[in-house]
């Protein structure tokens, strides 16, 4: 099944009939993996081991994994650390993306501090309803998840100081749309900062696989397209902070982290 197509801007995007079964396949895939009681890799399969090794080597340090649940450490789906390097500041509010079962949600609220609030959003009830109990286990009240679609966020317009994503734009369909709704949710000066994968010449069988999409790949941009993508939504600047970590799949899949501005 055809699950990509080239748009005139040169962007990759699931054709829109097909968007619906993406989005169905990556819900009930990450609703089996916060029910597994083992850790799994970033956007992988389940690895069955039950620490918080998979966390660590996204970039976690061992003091952030230390304060915040097991079951939020030990179900960590990422490929970065945004949290460390997102300058969130106390009092301020914050977006998580696709927060999963909670951890970078738990790691800004300690940064933007009682008077802060962190909003963690994601698609899967079954992530939301992990990460609310990982948050009252924290024992953090300046927390909430919200149920909804990146791409059509339940966030108010002009409200949000930085928004944070940790591997979740490459599993949404129309990655415009999730930009561009970034844009609208941050106030004027707010920042996004994004762990994400990003391909290097992904041979186009593994563009057709929902398999391949559930696993942060099949649905992963160019690097070129994705950073256009940013600039296509109005972001003016994309600052020192991109950086990538060392290539995986044979050079062809690559992990960066992006910041940018909403002026
Ligand atoms: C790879 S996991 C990453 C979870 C979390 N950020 C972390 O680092 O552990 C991807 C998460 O994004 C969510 N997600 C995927 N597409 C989404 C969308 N379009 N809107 C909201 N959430 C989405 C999934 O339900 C899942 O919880």
């Amino acid at each position: 099944m055809s699950i990509t197509k080239k748009s005139c801007c040169g962007t990759r995007e699931a054709a829109p009939q097909q968007q619906n079964d993406v989005k169905e396949f990556v819900k009930k895939r990450y609703a089996d993996r916060v029910k597994a009681p083992g850790m799994t890799s970033c956007c992988g399969t389940a690895s069955g081991s039950c620490d918080s090794a998979v966390a660590l080597s996204a970039g976690y340090t061992e003091e952030q994994l230390a304060g915040v649940p097991a079951h939020a450490a030990e179900h960590s789906f990422g490929c970065g650390n945004p949290v460390a390097l997102a300058g969130i500041r106390p009092g301020q509010t914050v977006l998580d993306i696709g927060s999963g079962a909670g951890i970078d949600v738990l790691l800004a609220a300690r940064k933007a501090g009682p008077e802060g609030h962190v909003i963690g959003l994601d698609m899967t009830i079954e992530m939301i309803e992990a990460a609310t109990k990982n948050a009252v286990e924290a024992g953090l009240s300046n927390v909430e998840f919200r149920l909804g679609d990146a791409e059509d966020m339940p966030v108010e317009s002009g409200t949000v100081d930085w928004i944070i994503s940790n591997c979740v734009i490459n599993l949404a369909p129309d990655k415009a749309k999730v930009f561009a709704e970034a844009y609208r949710v941050l106030r004027p000066g707010g920042r996004i900062l994004v762990s994400d994968l990003v391909t290097h010449g992904l041979p186009e069988t593994a563009r057709k696989s929902l398999e391949a999409w559930a696993f942060c790949v099949g649905g992963a941009l160019e690097e070129e397209d994705y950073l256009a993508a940013i600039r296509g939504a109005g972001f003016k600047s994309i600052p020192d902070e991109l950086a990538r970590l060392a290539p995986s799949l044979a050079g062809k899949v690559s992990s960066i982290k992006i910041g940018a501005v909403k002026f």
